[in-house]
């Protein structure tokens, strides 16, 4: 990562910001859940995101601004995989963010989470950005597409990320 980008872990302030950039109309599209979210439900989410021990959320802070938004959830029942979601904020988007964010979340699993060895991403396959991002990020298609166009990418964690 960049000398003036960081990442700092998502706090109760970040809700409005947060929710802006999951309401917006891409990151809809290429989410499992489409519906617009309220503020009550989200800031409940983001009140219990914050405190679970099997979720990582993070704000990318670029030159003192917030630009994208990581998460990585353990998968349900196991402790050596997790899933990525990535939101870039809509004005920082097609920038490389989205690429930094990847980078330091992959250090953050690995310093977290030592034994996560690989890490997955659902992306809908007509999300070319996102396609783009997760191969260059390293990223292999593991299944997929379903009927619904989802295709499911896995990414080993290797000792480059720790
Ligand atoms: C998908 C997303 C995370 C990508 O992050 P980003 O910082 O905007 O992407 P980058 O600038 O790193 O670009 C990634 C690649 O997509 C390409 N790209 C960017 N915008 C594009 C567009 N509109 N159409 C096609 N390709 C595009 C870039 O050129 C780059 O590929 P390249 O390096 O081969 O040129 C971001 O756009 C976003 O938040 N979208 C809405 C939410 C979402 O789709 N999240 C992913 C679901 S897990």
């Amino acid at each position: 990562m960049g000398e003036a980008s960081s990442l700092r872990a998502a706090t109760l302030d970040d809700a409005e910001l947060l929710l802006a950039w999951r309401n917006d109309d891409a990151t809809r599209r290429s989410s499992r859940s489409q519906e617009p979210l309220e503020y009550d439900a989200h800031l409940a989410w983001l009140s219990d995101a914050i405190r679970d021990p099997r979720r990582l959320l993070r704000v990318v802070v670029a030159d003192g601004s917030p630009v994208a938004s990581v998460r990585f959830d353990l998968l349900p029942d196991r402790d050596d995989s997790a899933e990525v979601s990535i939101v870039v904020a809509p004005a920082a988007r097609g920038q490389g963010y989205g690429g930094v964010a990847l980078a330091a979340g992959h250090l953050l699993v690995g310093e977290t989470w030592p034994a996560v060895r690989e890490v997955l991403a659902v992306v809908h396959q007509g999300n070319e950005p996102s396609r783009r991002l997760f191969e260059q990020a390293g990223y292999v298609l593991l299944a997929g597409p379903d009927e619904d166009g989802w295709l499911s990418c896995l990414r080993s964690l290797s000792a480059a990320d720790v």
